[in-house]
C-alpha cells in the first residue's frame, strides 16, 4: 500500500454528477486516498435501522477506478436528529448544567448508554458493509475527541460514571476523603453517590478532586474509542485503525489514545496558529508535530491539513505561494508518512463555509491545486523512500498530562501556562536545529543524552526512582521549579523540603519560595545577565555546584539554576521560568558539554530537520520565512532535488540525503 497523499472528501455536499469530475482531478494531482463519511450519519441512516451505505459505496468505488482508496470515519460526533429527539438525554450538559442543543457537532454524551447502544448498531452495519470492499484500507474512529467538547459532560450519566471511576481507583469513601483531604471545608462524604461532577460551585473547588475529573474525561474518550475499535477490529481485522490528535489539545492524554490504534493521525492547521500566534509559530508548529510522533514514538499520517485559508465566523491569511506546500512539508520532516488536505473542495453550505479546501467555491482547480499538485509530483519519491522512518533524537522532553491538568487547575501566576513552559525548552534546542522528542514519564529514558523533565509538580516514588537510575546510569537530567512539590492525588507533601525525593539527586532543598506577580527576576551566569520570570524556588544548595545565581530581590545571590553530580551522570535545577534568552544559554552549555547533535546554525525561521532511514539520513531544510534565505550546505548533503543550493527561496523546501 503505497499511500502518500490525499484528501478529505464529502461527496453527499455535492451533486452525484460531479464525483467522476472531482476523481479525476485527484487522480491528476496525484492523490491516491480520501478520508469520507465521518459526518454523514443521517445520509447513510436517515430513520433508525435504514441504512443506506450504496451512495458512499459508488464513490467508493468510483474513487477506486481513479487509484484512489478510502479511509472511512465513523460518524459518531454528530448524532442524527432522529436520535436526540428520542433521547434527549444523549446531549451533553455543561458546567452550568444546561444541556447542549443541536445544530453543530460534537453534542453527544460518551458515558450515555442509550448513545452506546446506537452506536453499536450503526458503526457494527458500516463495519459490515464495508468489511469485504478492498478499496476501504481504514478507519477513522470519530473526529477530534475533546474539540468543542470543553468542560462537557457532566450530565447524570457522566457523573454516575465518574463516581464509579472513583470506587475503582479509591476502594471505599474513607480513601477517597481522606487522599483528596476532604476535612477541607467539610467536604467530607459519606458514599460515592455524593460525589458531584464539578459543576459550577460558589468558590474554587477541590484540586484533587478536579484531577480526577480531568483523568476521568480523559480515561472515558479512551474507552469510547476502545468502544469502537473492538467493533471494527472485530469485523475488519485487515483494516487500520487511526484517530486525528489536535497537537497539543488536552481533554485527552495522547499517550493513552494512541495506545491501540494502528498509527496516530494528527490535523495540522498553521494558520489558524497565525492569527493566534505564539512567539514564533513555527517553534509550535514543529513542536505540535514532534509530540504526535512522541505519542508513539513512530510515524503518522496528517489526516487533515490546512489547503487554504481557514475560517469560520472569521478568516486566517490567506496561504501565500509556496505556503501550503511548505506546511505540508513541514509536517513530512517531522515524521508524516501522508498528507491528507483539508479539504478536497470548499463547502458552499454549513459553519465552515469559509475553511477553504484545495478546490475554491467553484470547483474549478486554481491555484492551490496547481501548487500542490506540483508538489505532490515532486515528492512522491521521497516520500516512498521515508516511509516509517523518525529522527534520531538525543533530546528528549517528558511530557506529562497529569502535570499539565494540575498546573491548568493552579497555575500559580495568572500568566503560567503548561506547554508555554515547555516551549522555552524546545524552542532553545529547536533555533538550534537540535532534534528533539517528546515523551511521557512512562518511556524510555535510556535512549536519551539529556532528558528535560519540567515542571514535576506530582510526584511519585517510582517516577523519582526511574530519574535517579536514569542519572545515576549516565543520564543527563534537567529538573525545574515546582518539582515534587505534590502527590499524585494532587496534595502537597509535608515529609520533607522540596523537591522531597529529589533532594538527595539534585543537591539541594528549596526552602522558599516567590510568585512573580508583576515582575521578573535577574539571573546572574557567568557575568551575563538574564531575566526569569514568574515564580523563584529560593535555593539552598547541598551537594549540587551552582552555575547561575538570582541578582535581585531579598534572595539575590541565591542559586537560580544548579547542577549535581550523581553516579555516572548529572542533574540540573532551574528554579525559574527561563526567558528565551536565558534558556538559549543554557541549551548552549549543554549542547557544547554534551556534545549535541545538531545541524547547524540557520537564520531565523529556517530550521532543519531529518528523518533517519536505515543507513540514510534525509535533512530537511525548511524555509518559514516569505524571503529568500541562505544557508551553507555541507558537501556531503546529496540533493535530492535538482536546483537545490545554499539560496533557498521563499518558503522553500530543500531535501538532502546522506
Ligand atoms: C477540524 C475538524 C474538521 C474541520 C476542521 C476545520 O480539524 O476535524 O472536521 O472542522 O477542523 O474547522
Ligand atoms: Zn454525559
Amino acid at each position: 500500500m503505497e499511500i502518500y497523499y490525499g484528501a478529505d472528501y464529502y461527496p453527499e455536499h455535492w451533486p452525484e454528477e460531479r464525483w467522476e469530475e472531482d476523481a479525476r482531478l485527484m487522480q491528476e494531482m496525484g492523490l491516491n486516498v480520501v478520508r469520507m463519511a465521518e459526518f454523514s450519519w443521517t445520509k447513510m441512516e436517515p430513520r433508525m435501522g435504514e441504512f443506506h451505505f450504496e451512495w458512499l459505496e459508488q464513490a467508493i468505488n468510483l474513487l477506486a477506478e481513479h487509484g484512489i482508496k478510502t479511509v472511512l470515519g465513523t460518524p459518531t460526533a454528530t448524532p442524527p436528529a432522529w436520535i436526540v429527539e428520542q433521547n434527549p438525554e444523549i446531549f451533553p450538559v455543561d458546567s452550568h448544567g444546561i444541556r447542549r442543543g443541536f445544530g453543530g457537532r460534537h453534542h453527544d454524551c460518551q458515558s450515555n448508554i442509550t448513545y452506546r447502544a446506537h452506536i453499536r448498531r450503526f458503526v457494527t452495519a458500516m463495519a459490515e458493509y464495508f468489511k469485504d470492499n478492498k478499496h476501504v484500507i481504514g478507519w477513522q474512529i470519530d473526529n477530534e475527541f475533546g474539540n468543542s467538547h470543553g468542560d462537557l459532560c457532566m450530565c447524570p450519566s457522566c457523573t454516575a460514571s465518574f463516581q464509579a471511576w472513583l470506587k475503582q481507583k479509591y476502594g471505599d469513601i474513607d480513601t477517597l476523603n481522606r487522599e483528596w483531604g476532604n476535612c477541607f471545608w467539610s467536604q467530607d462524604y459519606g458514599k460515592f453517590e455524593q460525589i458531584p461532577s464539578p459543576k459550577l460551585t460558589v468558590t474554587g473547588q477541590n484540586p484533587s478532586a478536579m484531577l480526577d475529573w480531568k483523568r476521568f474525561c480523559s480515561d472515558l474518550i479512551v474507552e469510547f474509542q476502545q468502544f469502537q475499535i473492538d467493533i471494527i477490529r472485530n469485523i475488519c481485522p485487515d483494516k487500520f485503525i487511526t484517530h486525528n490528535f489536535m497537537g497539543f489539545a488536552d481533554k485527552v492524554n495522547y499517550f493513552d489514545l494512541a495506545k491501540n490504534l494502528d498509527f496516530i493521525s494528527h490535523d495540522q492547521y498553521p494558520g489558524l496558529f497565525l492569527a493566534q500566534p505564539p512567539k514564533q509559530p513555527e517553534d509550535f508548529l514543529s513542536a505540535s508535530l514532534d509530540l504526535m510522533r512522541g505519542t508513539k514514538g513512530k510515524s503518522f499520517w496528517i489526516m487533515e491539513q490546512q489547503a487554504g485559508i481557514t475560517g469560520w465566523e472569521f478568516m486566517g491569511r490567506s496561504p501565500k505561494p509556496g505556503q501550503l506546500s511548505m506546511w505540508a512539508m513541514h509536517s513530512i520532516a517531522h515524521g508524516a508518512d501522508a498528507v491528507v488536505f483539508f479539504r478536497w473542495r470548499t463547502c458552499t453550505v454549513g459553519t465552515e463555509q469559509y475553511w477553504h479546501g484545495i478546490l475554491p467555491h467553484s470547483g474549478n482547480p486554481g491555484r492551490r491545486y496547481e501548487e500542490l499538485k506540483s508538489l505532490i509530483h515532486k515528492t512522491q519519491p521521497l516520500m516512498k523512500a521515508l516511509q516509517g522512518s523518525i529522527p534520531h533524537s538525543e533530546v528528549g522532553i517528558v511530557f506529562s498530562y497529569d502535570q499539565e491538568y494540575a498546573f491548568r487547575i493552579q497555575p500559580h501566576h495568572p500568566d503560567f501556562d503548561y506547554v508555554q513552559h515547555l516551549m522555552r525548552y524546545y524552542n532553545a534546542f529547536y533555533q538550534k536545529n537540535i532534534p528533539i522528542d517528546f515523551l511521557a514519564d512512562t518511556g524510555d529514558f535510556s535512549k536519551y543524552k539529556l532528558l528535560i523533565a519540567p515542571l514535576q509538580y506530582l510526584m511519585n516514588p517510582e517516577l523519582e526512582v526511574k530519574y535517579k537510575e536514569y542519572v545515576k546510569n549516565g543520564g543527563n537530567l534537567v529538573l525545574t521549579m515546582r518539582t515534587g512539590v505534590k502527590n499524585m492525588n494532587n496534595v502537597c507533601m509535608s515529609d520533607c523540603e522540596l523537591p522531597g525525593g529529589l533532594s538527595e539527586l539534585t543537591g539541594l532543598e528549596v526552602l522558599d519560595y516567590d510568585c512573580l506577580r508583576n515582575t521578573n527576576i535577574l539571573v546572574d551566569w557567568d557575568g551575563q545577565t538574564f531575566t526569569a520570570e514568574k515564580w523563584s524556588d529560593i535555593i539552598n544548595v547541598t551537594t549540587a555546584d551552582v552555575l547561575a545565581r538570582y541578582e535581585s530581590e531579598y534572595y539575590a545571590s541565591a542559586p537560580a539554576v544548579t547542577v549535581n553530580t550523581y553516579g555516572h551522570g548529572k542533574a540540573y535545577y532551574v528554579a525559574s521560568e527561563p526567558t528565551d534568552e536565558m534558556a538559549a544559554y543554557f541549551a548552549d552549555v549543554l549542547h557544547k558539554g554534551l556534545n549535541l547533535l545538531s545541524f547547524g546554525e540557520t537564520p531565523s525561521g529556517v530550521e532543519i530537520t531529518h528523518r533517519k532511514q536505515g543507513n540514510h539520513t534525509y535533512i530537511f531544510v525548511i524555509n518559514h520565512n516569505d524571503t529568500e534565505q541562505t544557508v551553507s550546505i555541507p558537501d556531503d548533503w546529496k540533493p535530492v532535488f535538482d536546483g537545490q543550493g545554499d539560496s533557498l527561496s521563499p518558503f522553500g523546501v530543500d531535501v538532502y540525503k546522506v
